[in-house]
């Protein structure tokens, strides 16, 4: 039996299939941040709530949104899907950037979307200004990452600000995965009420350590958020997920410690990986990103250590705790002194 041909050439979604002591490859957090979570195992006989009205309610109280502005979902990745999904018509223009998020590619394929993607520059900023070589294609939706996965670059408020007066009849998504790492009023959140076409993307799974309840949530402004609901499935977001995300949502000291943590240690390693001359990106999220001609994967692989490759001899290692990235900065020096030794 022939699959639909846009799905053809994909490849299942795959991680390391072999267990690492380390995992710093998934820019995931790896400790459990909530410990006193309540989860009553009672209700699990019934369905969820079908849009999962509670945790929506306690996300507009957080941002000041109104419910009818949120939309939460299995992971940021279901919502990304649902929203090509909804809104793209076959053979219509999806633009995104390079190196980002890989998944936007992969929706794009499966809704048949025509994807168009802009290298960044350089430095790894956004030339936000190539897009307009794309005008005529009346675009559907452009991405943008802000932190940028995996570079951890980010992009001015202001700029995508004018990206969404210039283009109105185009959705701007702005995936803030990583945004917690940087600073909450960087977040355009807030916004979305001000503008028809802006849509934020946020997750659980990075600064909330919660990748595996697979929870993440978009807003948008109300007329978008109602078709996305036509669309998704009806118990979309499970009891127990929904449960936790509203009890953590409200632990804000515990994850202002963890926030703090994080960016003490990026800040470490960022200067361990520039001492040893490595052209490493400052990184506004809970990873850096760093190029290499040596060969770094085997020795790191040796004490336990997982980080991701990208081409061109490019590395992002997700910034762990103090001994996860001690003993990762001190396998680099050693490659870095049997070199020079050899030299
Ligand atoms: C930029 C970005 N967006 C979205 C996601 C998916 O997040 P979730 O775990 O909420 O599906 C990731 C996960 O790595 C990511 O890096």
């Amino acid at each position: 039996m022939k699959p639909k041909k846009s799905i053809k050439n994909l490849t299942p979604y795959q991680t390391s299939t072999k267990t690492y002591q380390y995992k710093l490859d998934a820019n995931e957090t790896n400790q459990l941040l909530f410990d006193d979570l309540e989860l009553s195992l009672e209700v699990i006989n019934r369905y969820p709530e079908v849009s999962s009205q509670s945790l929506r309610k306690t996300l507009a109280k957080t941002y000041a949104l109104d419910e009818t502005n949120l939309i939460v979902g299995n992971g940021t990745d279901e919502l990304l899907d649902l929203l090509v999904k909804t809104f793209t018509n076959p053979n219509e223009t999806l633009i995104a950037f390079k190196p980002s998020f890989s998944m936007y590619k992969v929706y794009a394929q499966i809704n048949n979307a025509n994807f168009i993607e802009i290298s960044l520059t350089k430095t790894f900023d956004f030339p936000l200004n190539e897009i307009d070589k794309y005008k005529n294609h009346n675009p559907k939706i452009i991405f943008l990452c802000s932190p940028n996965n995996p570079t951890g670059t980010t992009i001015k408020r202001d700029k995508i600000i004018d990206l969404l007066v210039r283009y109105p009849e185009t959705i701007i998504v702005v995936d803030e995965a990583y945004i917690e790492f940087y600073a909450e009023e960087k977040s355009l959140i807030k916004e979305v009420t001000n503008y028809s076409n802006l849509v934020v993307t946020r997750t659980f799974s990075k600064a909330y350590g919660l990748a595996g309840i697979r929870l993440g949530y978009l807003a948008a402004k109300k007329s978008i958020i109602m078709n996305l609901l036509k669309v998704k499935l009806p118990y979309n977001l499970n009891r127990l997920s929904a449960a936790i995300g509203s009890q953590v949502l409200v632990k804000k000291e515990t994850l202002k410690a963890h926030l703090e943590l994080i960016k003490k240690e990026r800040e470490k390693v960022f200067n361990v990986l520039h001492q040893l001359k490595i052209n490493v990106i400052p990184s506004k999220a809970n990873f850096l990103f760093f190029q290499t001609s040596y060969s770094i994967l085997k020795p790191l692989q040796k004490k336990g250590i997982i980080i991701r490759s990208f081409n061109n001899n490019y590395y992002r290692v997700t910034i762990g705790n103090s001994t996860e990235n001690t003993l990762f900065c001190d396998t680099l020096k050693e490659v870095y002194n049997e070199r020079s030794n050899l030299l």
